[in-house]
């Protein structure tokens, strides 16, 4: 892998204490081209602008697949990964789906340690703050012609980050717009499924909701997702979300909750839920809490779920009683070097640049 320092840090520009999400990239950045059938040599290189032909595909068709992840500081400055080998494995999964050429998981996991540790001093300290890592592979064969590019690059940008949502969110039950289909790329994390979604978030925040909380095509009679988050809810004292399929996306927040949350004899089923259901309960009052997680947000509360024009508010429940805090302050825990690491999953960031 061939690394090639910057030779000014741009950190000091940077108020690492009011941070708005993805507004400020790192010094370096990951770099790999992929021609002639063959990923080429690796690079971590300063952070640069592109220089893309017009014509490349990404622009015209949309063969593009990302990552969230994240990197986090202890209160001794180690630096640490969380499940890092899940999101090469997703992102070849979503490459596959959109017909772009898998990356070999152990030179991703190679630079990213290296980007990271390079990039060390652009980690946040504080508790909840993280360095966002942001993977994604984008077709650059310039070519209008609609065929898959037969040429990609992957690359890794990192930006320091706060919690995504400060605040519970209202949310609106989608009736109308889909994310996913039977078949489609909605396990995937393409780009265009995020596209997709602006205009129908731009609508529910016109009617005052801060999300949508998609529901199956065409009927829409089914909760998939919630956003750009998986979905969780309480009615009584289980905890349910939609099982995984194809239009779900497999979150690594939401598979780490799972199994935390069996850990601390929380029942979560993973099963479909209906529209009917929820609703239902929503009337009863048997709904005690529900929450989106992801790696941005880590646990988003909701505060209303709107249907059909009428809002249902969730009740106010403490910190110390509510299924989603606790998990997501156990999670944090891990994450943040805090507590022991009963699965494995904080990867330490080795330290082997001095960065000047
Ligand atoms: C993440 O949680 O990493 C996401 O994918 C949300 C992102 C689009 C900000």
């Amino acid at each position: 892998m061939l690394i090639k320092k910057s030779l000014h840090s741009r950190i000091s520009d940077v108020d690492l204490k009011n941070l708005s999400f993805g507004s400020e990239l790192s010094d370096h950045m990951f770099y790999c081209a992929y021609r002639q059938g063959c990923w080429q040599r690796p690079k971590i290189k300063p952070l640069e602008p592109l220089t893309l032909s017009p014509a490349a595909s990404v622009f015209h068709y949309g063969q593009a697949v990302f990552e969230g992840m994240k990197a986090y500081k202890d209160e001794n400055g180690d630096v640490f990964l969380f499940r890092p080998q899940e999101n090469i494995r997703r992102l070849n999964r979503s490459a596959e789906r959109l017909n772009m050429p898998s990356f070999s998981e152990e030179i991703f996991l190679e630079g990213l340690s290296k980007l990271v540790d390079l990039d060390r001093h652009w980690v946040p300290q504080g508790y909840g703050q993280a360095l966002y890592i942001r993977p994604f592979m984008i077709a650059n064969e310039a070519k209008i012609l609609a065929s898959s590019s037969r040429e990609f690059l992957l690359m890794i940008i990192c930006t320091p980050v706060n919690t995504y949502y400060s605040q519970s969110l209202r949310i609106k039950i989608e009736q109308e717009y889909s994310r996913a289909t039977q078949g489609g790329v909605g396990f995937t994390k393409a780009a265009g499924n995020y596209a997709a979604a602006f205009y129908p978030t731009r609508l529910a925040n016109e009617q005052s909701y801060d999300q949508v909380l998609w529901t199956n095509s065409p009927t829409h009679d089914r909760i998939e997702e919630s956003g750009t988050m998986n979905a969780f809810f309480r009615i009584g004292n289980q905890l349910i979300t939609p099982v995984i399929s194809d239009k779900i996306l497999g979150g690594i927040t939401r598979k780490s909750l799972i199994e935390l949350a069996s850990h601390d004899g929380i029942e979560v089923q993973e099963r479909e839920l209906t529209v009917a259901e929820l609703v239902e309960n929503l009337k009863k009052g048997m709904v005690k809490e529900a929450f989106g997680t992801g790696t941005a947000v880590v646990v988003c509360p909701y505060k209303i779920i709107g249907y059909q024009g009428k809002d249902f508010s969730l009740p106010q429940i403490s910190d110390d009683k509510s299924f989603g805090l606790r998990l997501k302050s156990r999670l944090m825990e891990i994450q943040y070097n805090r507590s022991e690491d009963f699965f494995g999953w904080r990867k330490l960031v080795k330290s082997s640049f001095t960065v000047g």
